[in-house]
């Protein structure tokens, strides 16, 4: 069953993205605790949308995303997702997707927006889930 995110959902939440996002793939040293907190302040943007995955009334997937105008539209941006490692590859991910693909579509936004790593396997889940490299956009970084 998936239902929008409540804020007591962040501590379980921080627990799954732990997992999701182990170190040895990822080099960062997620835990419960920091990863809840980062996840915090995406759940407190103004025009937060999350929601999670419940399987036998525990939360096993989640996605963080809100809204943003860009340029003259407004689109809806992913900003996390995570699905528990044992519960993978099945079903999840793409149905968490496809709700907030639907909220998209039902308030009239223009599309759905995500940044991943091109390395990443999840760069695959979103291909196969129907998105696109955005074409005319570049990431640029400075320290
Ligand atoms: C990425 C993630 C959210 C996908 O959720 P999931 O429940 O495992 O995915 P699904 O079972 O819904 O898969 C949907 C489709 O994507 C494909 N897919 C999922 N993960 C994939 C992977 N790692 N590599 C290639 N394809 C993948 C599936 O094969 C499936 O395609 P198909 O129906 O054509 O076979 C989940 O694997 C995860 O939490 N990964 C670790 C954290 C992460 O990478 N988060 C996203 C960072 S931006």
């Amino acid at each position: 069953m998936i239902r929008q995110m409540q804020v007591e959902d962040l501590k379980r939440c921080g627990e799954i993205y732990a997992q999701a996002f182990p170190i040895e793939h990822w080099g960062i040293d997620w835990n419960p605790d920091n990863a809840r907190a980062y996840l915090s302040d995406f759940y407190e943007q103004k025009k937060f949308v999350g929601y999670v995955y419940e399987e036998n009334s525990e939360i096993v997937g989640c996605v963080f995303a809100h809204c943003k105008i860009s340029g003259s539209k407004r689109e809806l941006y992913i900003n996390e997702m995570a699905v528990l490692p044992q519960m993978q590859g099945q079903g999840i991910g793409r149905a968490l997707l496809n709700t907030v693909l639907q909220y998209s579509r039902e308030i009239g936004l223009a599309g759905v927006v995500l940044y991943t790593s091109e390395y990443a396997p999840a760069a695959k889940f979103y291909e196969r889930n129907g998105f696109k490299l955005s074409q005319g956009t570049i990431c640029m970084y400075r320290e």
